[in-house]
């Protein structure tokens, strides 16, 4: 049973054996903090009140955490789990696309929105648009209203300056922002890139990778030059919050 639930978590061949437990630590506070937050979320889940929100710069371990803690509580409570990537999920909604028939629309969308656990991973970079918003309005609202259990990561930081375009609440819209802070308990972290550690490498390398970071919350470059729309956007009065209509895909 739970070999097949863990089947269908859709989880990534190159993130199948991720454990908590097998996860690097090394003294850097935030990391720990967020390991520590993590394991705690996997051992109350799923009478634990808020999701994860794991933002930080590439390679620090935000799929790694993610994936460990969805597999073990498929391992050990048996829940029904899933692994999107964000721009992938995106991808396969719209290639489902049918002006007439929305069926297929939601075959893909009701495991998503109903999943015990859904991890969405790379959340913002995904190239915003007025459909993009909405598909993932319609998601996480879903998931906000019914109160399932959600592990967003990110890349982008959650500054408070609005007008930065780089800022999470720029990149997915104000109103997933929003919902995301009431989901979610949001663990910022730095650390080494993993990916750079040589192959013989050790925590003290970690540490020291760590450490020699020139800025120690780097960005990736910008996706879009265009200014992002959801920022731009204000709330429409009187409009139905979340009316998705599974609109033309890529508008
Ligand atoms: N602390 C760690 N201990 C063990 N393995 C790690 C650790 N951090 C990262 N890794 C491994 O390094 C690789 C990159 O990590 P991961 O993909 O989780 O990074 P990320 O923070 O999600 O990066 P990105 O922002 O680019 O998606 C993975 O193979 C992961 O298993
Ligand atoms: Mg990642």
């Amino acid at each position: 049973m739970t070999v097949r639930l863990l089947d269908e978590a859709r989880i990534p061949p190159r993130y199948r054996r991720c454990e908590i437990e097998s996860f690097v630590t090394y003294p850097n506070e935030k990391l720990l903090g967020a390991v520590r937050l993590a394991k705690r979320f996997a051992e109350e889940f799923p009478s634990i009140g808020k999701g994860l929100c794991l933002i930080g710069p590439p390679g620090i371990g935000k799929t790694h955490l993610a994936v460990a803690v969805l597999r073990r509580v498929i391992l050990t409570r048996g829940a029904r789990g899933l692994f999107y990537d964000t721009r992938d999920l995106l991808r396969v909604i719209r290639s489902t696309y049918n002006p007439t028939v929305k069926t297929a629309e939601m075959d893909v969308l009701r495991p998503v929105m109903e999943a015990d656990l859904l991890v969405l991973d790379d959340l913002g970079s995904e190239k915003t648009s007025e459909w993009v918003e909405e598909t993932m309005n319609l998601i996480v609202n879903t998931r906000y209203n019914e109160r399932r259990h959600t592990i967003f990561t990110s890349n982008y930081d959650d500054t408070p300056d609005d007008s930065d375009p780089d800022s999470l609440k720029a990149r997915i819209g104000f109103r997933i922002h929003s919902r995301l802070h009431e989901m979610c308990e949001f663990l910022e972290f730095d650390g080494a890139d993993f990916r750079h550690l040589p192959p013989n490498g050790g925590v003290d390398d970690l540490l020291a990778m760590w450490k020699m970071k020139p800025n120690r919350r780097t960005l990736p470059a910008r996706t879009t030059s265009k200014p992002v729309r959801a920022q731009l956007k204000a709330p429409t009065p009187g409009k139905a919050d979340l009316g998705w209509t599974g609109g033309k895909a890529g508008s």
